[in-house]
């Protein structure tokens, strides 16, 4: 570990410092990580021909969902549809060599059954339309996702925080479904949700390295990543907002789950409160992040 006392850690420094954790957790990350096939979770019997091939084309009255979890599968879909810019921006981020590349190639490949086995699914049966996500899906990955300037380490308390609001919106979207009677779809976002808690993990034990490599760094990256918190979608998807507000109506997601089960639980974990012997603009995110947090709870 670095001496950081003496030493100005720079971008390169850190990520190379942090390069035998990454290895270490990409390693965890693959011996627990299931593969699973998104073909088992599609109900396929279910499936009837469009008009193209003699069949009847989408009406909402085919749908099983409400309006909430309808509004839920559009975002979380297209939010997983972009992938194409995140991987290039975390690419860009983390770099392409040693366990870092290794790590975002190995993500990559699993978000991209998210979108597969959701498409597959929704498609099959008929619990949204068709023609409206393949326009918004062609839209938002043509705007692209562009993260700012985030650091790695920005990049990293930033993943933490979205890879466990996108466990959580899964998780409800699927119950959600259930409330509709459509069981199938909880438990496929329920395996979806269990892939998006291992990404979480990796992501936060790399921060736990990161606030022992670079403590004042990471405490000032993660208190601008809490500040200017918003899903990736929120740019780029179509018709966000007001999906976003049935979404956020329905408890699906909104800011006080976003306080309670996202912010405060990871602040918590790094022991953002009581860290000792943070020094400069280190101690000052320290408790900026205190009032950060009081604010978001406030708001919502
Ligand atoms: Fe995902
Ligand atoms: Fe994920």
């Amino acid at each position: 570990m670095s001496n950081h006392e003496t030493s100005q850690p720079n971008e390169f420094n850190i990520l190379h410092e942090l390069e035998p954790v990454v290895e270490r957790e990409l390693n965890r990350h693959e011996a627990i990580a299931d593969l699973w096939h998104p073909h088992d979770y599609v109900p396929w019997s279910e499936g009837k021909n469009f008009y193209a091939l003699g069949g009847e084309d989408w009406e909402p009255s085919q749908s099983k969902l409400g309006e909430a979890a309808m509004a839920a599968m559009y975002v979380n879909l297209l939010t997983e549809d972009n992938l194409p810019s995140y991987h290039r921006v975390i690419s860009n981020t983390f770099g392409r060599d040693s366990a870092w590349g290794s790590w975002v190639d190995r993500w990559t490949a699993e978000e991209g059954r998210h979108s597969t086995a959701m498409r597959d699914y929704l498609i099959v049966t008929r619990a949204i339309d068709p023609v409206e996500l393949e326009v918004a899906r062609m839209q938002q990955v043509q705007r692209g996702y562009s993260s700012g300037d985030k650091s790695p380490l920005d990049a990293v308390a930033y993943v933490t925080m979205q890879e466990l609001a996108t466990r959580i919106a899964h998780r409800n979207t699927g119950k959600e479904a259930e409330k509709d009677g459509d069981v199938l779809a909880d438990r496929l976002l329920g395996r979806i949700a269990l892939d998006e808690n291992l990404h979480m993990l990796f992501y936060r034990n790399v921060g736990t390295a990161a606030f022992e490599v670079a403590p004042n760094e990471m405490m000032q990256s993660l208190a601008k990543e809490v500040r200017g918190f918003h899903m990736p979608g929120m740019e780029s998807i179509p018709n966000f907002w007001p999906k976003a507000k049935t979404i956020a109506e329905a408890k699906i997601y909104d800011l006080d789950i976003h306080a309670q089960k996202v912010v405060r639980p990871i602040l918590k974990h790094w022991n953002v409160a009581n860290m000792p012997g943070l020094t400069g603009e280190g101690a000052k995110a320290q408790e900026k992040l205190g009032r950060l947090l009081d604010n978001i709870e406030n708001k919502a």
